[in-house]
């Protein structure tokens, strides 16, 4: 273990070099810590590597026109060497990123990794994110069997809803009035060129923005002062022997997973022929499930509240608040449990009141739908989330930072609520079942 004052060794090795580009020569002892981080950056950053690899050699093997793509999928799975595995590695890593980014961004969140000088990347990560489920999307119409085209269409359908320039929108995804070959050929430049140098590209400024910003957020406890030295350790093999652990245990992860399941590859598209029910991928089934209890374009309104709410998350001035310590502080836990359990008891129990009993168009009678449907509801969530913030700040006497926390606590547990009731718990016409 050497302090921050001892001198460099000065030793040239060409790997050395190479890998110091990315990381710095020593880091902070306590950011080594499994638990401050869990690994989910690297993996997410394994994660798109193997995407990477094995889309190349999807490549090879895949037409992208409709009356050819289902077959030269089906050719590959059949008669190509590891076809099916190199699918279901592809599959299961684009399905994984997903989850891994979403909890990666969690992480950094609830350990404060987001304050200054880290905001920056903060921003940069959640364009990441985007450009993942962009990827994800678009990778999803390319085996054009019964699954992908029917979700895609609704996903593209939720566009409609945009005011003014939706329909516009529509048209330039669609590239055409329906879903067909040009659609097809857009998503496939799309998926393999467009979004994996963007994510690429921006995934080296979010690296070079950790060193820059020092390495990772360092742990503090509340005793401990600012300006205290942290104790560094050499990166390698501190960091590196650790990182290299990490990226085979996902490799190994993700192997195992797809030769346990393969990628699905159900019937051929069929444009007259819609499944039921029909839902969008996982990832946007919380707003199709919004979708179904708000006026459309408002429940695209709130979805586009959120996202730039997350976006501006770093620039709310918090008062030196601290960072590295996971769910700020003592109250900050508490909160947090108690905006857990207030979601995951209230969001279920609107659901089956707008399902069953209330129906909030009904409410209140009089008015025009688009305002009982529409207008009332969101002032409704906006009131909601206004009282909730108060009550936190008033019944725990918490900080500005541990009450946004509870808010952003609150609708997470409300978004996974949601994803959960489309995935699961609708059946046929999209109602509500009991699945199990
Ligand atoms: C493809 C997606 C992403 C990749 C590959 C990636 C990778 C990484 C890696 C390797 C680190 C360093 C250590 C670690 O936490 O494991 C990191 C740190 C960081 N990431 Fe990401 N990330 C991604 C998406 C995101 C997202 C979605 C957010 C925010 C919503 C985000 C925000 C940050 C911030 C602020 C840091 C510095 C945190 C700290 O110092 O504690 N990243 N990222």
């Amino acid at each position: 273990m050497i302090s921050a004052a001892d001198p460099e060794p000065r030793r040239f090795s060409p790997l050395r070099m190479l890998v110091l580009h990315f990381r710095p020569r020593r880091v902070a002892e306590k950011t080594l810590r499994f638990t401050l981080t869990w690994g989910l950056g690297g993996m997410a950053a394994v994660l798109v590597c193997l995407q990477l690899f094995t889309g190349i050699l999807l490549k090879f093997a895949y037409a992208p026109v409709p009356t050819q793509a289902y077959a030269s999928l089906a050719h590959l799975q059949e008669n190509f060497l590891f076809g099916q595995l190199v699918r279901s590695i592809h599959f299961w890593s684009a399905n994984l990123l997903v989850v891994v980014v979403c909890l990666h961004g969690l992480r950094v969140f609830f350990t404060g990794g987001f304050h200054p000088p880290r905001r920056l990347n903060w921003v940069v990560g959640l364009s990441l994110l985007i450009l993942v489920l962009a990827s994800n999307l678009t990778g999803y119409l390319l085996p054009w069997d019964q699954l992908a085209y029917w979700a895609t269409i609704i996903c593209i359908s939720m566009l409609e809803y945009i005011p003014v320039i939706g329909g516009r929108m529509q048209q330039i995804v669609l590239a055409g009035p329906q879903i067909g070959p040009a659609t097809l050929r857009n998503f496939f430049a799309m998926h393999t060129a467009v979004f994996p140098v963007m994510i690429v590209m921006l995934m080296a400024f979010h690296f070079w923005r950790v060193r820059k910003a020092g390495g990772l957020v360092i742990p503090r406890s509340p005793a401990e002062a600012s300006d205290d030295k942290p104790v560094l350790v050499p990166t390698y093999p501190n960091l590196l022997l650790r990182e290299a652990a990490l990226a085979l245990a996902t490799l190994a992860g993700v192997l195992i997973l797809s030769l346990l399941c393969d990628a699905p590859l159900g019937q051929p598209a069929n444009p007259g022929l819609s499944p039921n029910p029909t839902k969008a991928p996982w990832y946007f089934a919380g707003v199709q499930e919004l979708l179904m209890h708000f006026n459309p374009g408002f429940a695209l309104l709130i979805a586009a509240i959120l996202t730039i709410a997350a976006f501006c998350l770093p620039y709310i001035n918090y008062n030196n608040a601290p960072a590295g310590i996971w769910f700020v502080s003592v109250n900050g836990r508490r909160t947090a449990r108690a905006s857990a359990v207030a979601a995951s008891v209230f969001l279920p129990l609107i659901i089956l009141l707008d399902e069953y009993a209330v129906h909030i168009p009904a409410m209140p009678p009089g008015l025009p739908q688009a305002f009982s449907h529409g207008i009332v509801p969101i002032f409704l969530f906006i009131a909601v989330i206004i009282c909730f913030y108060a009550l936190i700040v008033r019944k725990f006497h918490a900080s500005r930072l541990e009450s946004v926390q509870a808010v952003f606590v609150f609708l997470a547990v409300g978004w996974v609520i949601l994803t959960a009731t489309c995935v699961i718990f609708r059946g046929e016409g999209m109602n509500l079942r009991w699945p199990f």
